[in-house]
């Protein structure tokens, strides 16, 4: 298919609790599309199982990247999809990537606050944030996308999105 009659796909990775879901919302409130990895995963069945060690599903990668470039055709204009796997994203649909980062200590808080993890979990998140792991995966599948990291630890969830609309539309 032409690239150019795809949309510019923007990712919002980031570990969990660092405010995905958050500034997504908000993104939808101003009329943006926005397609949450995990929900679409879950809810075409793209998994084999459940990683029960890691509290997790095993997502099944080669059909998710078939059926989510099938996905993104019917969206027009601009598309986030968001995810703290973001990384699967087949490359030639992506136009650029943000990670969103957070203060483990901060990450913590936000975690035991909003989630039912258990303390394995919520630790191996904090590990995860610290050794950049959502950070690395992007540039390590996507290396030739511009790759932004916005520090949530201090900004409300309205500047992280300003942050992300200004820098979109300067570019667009
Ligand atoms: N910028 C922010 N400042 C303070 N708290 C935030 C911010 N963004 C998100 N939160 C809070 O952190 C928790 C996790 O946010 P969420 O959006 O669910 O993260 P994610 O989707 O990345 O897992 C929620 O309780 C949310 O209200
Ligand atoms: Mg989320």
């Amino acid at each position: 298919m032409n690239k150019s009659l795809l949309p510019k796909v923007i990712l919002i990775s980031g570990t969990p609790g660092v405010g995905k879901t958050t500034i997504s919302d908000l993104l939808r409130k101003q009329g943006y599309q926005v397609l949450s990895l995990n929900e679409f995963i879950l809810a075409n069945g793209l998994f084999f199982g459940l990683d029960l060690s890691r509290d997790s599903v095993i997502v099944d990668e080669e059909i998710l990247q078939s059926k989510l470039l099938e996905e993104i055709k019917c969206f027009s204009d601009l598309l986030f999809i968001e995810g703290h796997n973001a990384e699967l994203v087949p490359s030639n649909s992506i136009d650029s990537a943000f990670v969103l980062r957070c203060n483990s200590g901060i990450l913590r808080e936000r975690l035991e606050s909003s989630r039912d993890y258990s303390k394995n979990k919520i630790e191996e998140n904090i590990n995860a944030e610290i050794m950049d792991e959502c950070l690395l995966a992007i540039k390590y599948h996507h290396s030739s996308t511009k790759v932004f990291e916005i520090d949530t630890t201090t900004l409300t969830p309205h500047a992280i999105v300003n942050k992300i609309l200004n820098y979109i539309t300067e570019k667009i």
